[in-house]
């Protein structure tokens, strides 16, 4: 069995984080990655009411599972019912990304709750450092969805060297050898995310976990296209890595062009509604092209864990 700092905290039989993922990671999909002993997290963004973290938490607690909760930070000025709701839940941990996590540590810890964020700069491990974050996420690049510009080992390197608290690597792990490799550089665990986005029991469609599991890892883009096609007050800093398809190749790059074409910008509203991927983000990191099966997270975890600990029984044997 594999042992960190973060396992024993939360009490974990593995030391791997479901990445909250919105539209993705609902209660279901945390069921199945906590059934397997590690931790899954709730994806939550601006637009979700509070009601789906109620409903959405009720479901692994109803097995006595420890869930966790993901906010984002940018999303909480305008959304305090979020917060609360978050609260009220009574996850184990819940994660602060993308923005300042200051304003909200305080309450989080009131009410006995771990508090995680993701970090993309050595500027943000300052601020999550001074507002008290027990547990940093170093976020690389390569990670499905919004994140930064830095690449995952050298910022994790980076943030262990700056910090004694435990620092979980995220972005581009989805085999136990990328597992035990981040474990052996001294991250505490790892916090998955693309490698979930094939499981039967995430919010996203067939028809795009379908897409994932034909996409190369070399079809992803880090684009702001989407987010500006929805008029979303995403902050510049944090574009998202998507696969690459119709709409990524037509506009990414151009996005002042496209803040002036409603008819474009509709495009990416109505495809998210009718599922027509080739015009709605389609989040994935460069991982995705390991991801080729349609398989439980239960199933995923358990491998995860298994691989990395044979992986690392094998590292003595380089010491020759
Ligand atoms: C589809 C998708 C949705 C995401 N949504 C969120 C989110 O709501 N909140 C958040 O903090 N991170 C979100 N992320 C980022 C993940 O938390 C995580 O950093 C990333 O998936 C890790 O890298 P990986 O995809 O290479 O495993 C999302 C990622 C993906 C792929």
């Amino acid at each position: 069995m594999i042992r960190t700092s973060l396992t024993r905290w939360f009490d974990l039989t593995t030391p791997v984080i479901g990445a909250p993922m919105a539209g993705v990671s609902g209660g279901a999909l945390v069921r199945a990655v906590s059934r397997a002993g590690g931790l899954g997290m709730i994806g939550v963004s601006g637009t979700h009411p509070a009601d789906f973290v109620t409903e959405q938490c009720a479901i692994p607690a109803a097995e006595q599972l420890p869930f966790g909760i993901g906010l984002m930070a940018w999303t909480l000025p305008e959304r305090p019912d979020l917060l609360d709701a978050t609260i009220a839940a009574g996850p184990a941990l819940v994660s602060v990304s993308f923005g300042d996590p200051a304003p909200y540590v305080g309450r989080l810890h009131d009410a006995g709750i771990a508090v995680a964020a993701q970090v993309n700069t050595v500027a943000d491990v300052h601020r999550a450092v001074d507002a008290g974050v027990d547990v940093l996420v170093a976020q690389g690049t390569e990670a499905g969805g919004h994140t930064g510009h830095r690449a995952t080992l050298p910022l994790l390197q980076e943030v262990l060297s700056l910090t004694d608290r435990p620092v979980v690597a995220a972005g581009g792990i989805a085999t136990g050898r990328g597992m035990a490799a981040v474990l052996v550089a001294g991250a505490a665990g790892v916090w998955i995310g693309t490698a979930l986005l094939s499981c039967p029991e995430g919010l996203n469609t067939p028809a795009a976990r379908a897409r994932v599991r034909a996409a190369s890892g070399d079809a992803t883009v880090l684009t702001r296209a989407f987010d500006v096609a929805q008029g979303l007050a995403w902050p510049e800093r944090w574009p998202g890595r998507a696969l690459v398809n119709e709409f990524s190749r037509t506009w990414h790059g151009r996005e002042d062009q496209l803040r002036q074409d409603a008819a474009a910008a509709q495009r990416v509203v109505d495809a998210r509604r009718t599922d027509d991927l080739e015009n709605a983000p389609v989040y994935a990191g460069e991982s995705v092209g390991l991801v080729t099966a349609e398989r439980s997270a239960t199933d995923v975890v358990r491998d995860l864990d298994a691989e990395a600990e044979k992986a690392l029984r094998a590292v003595p044997r380089l010491l020759g």
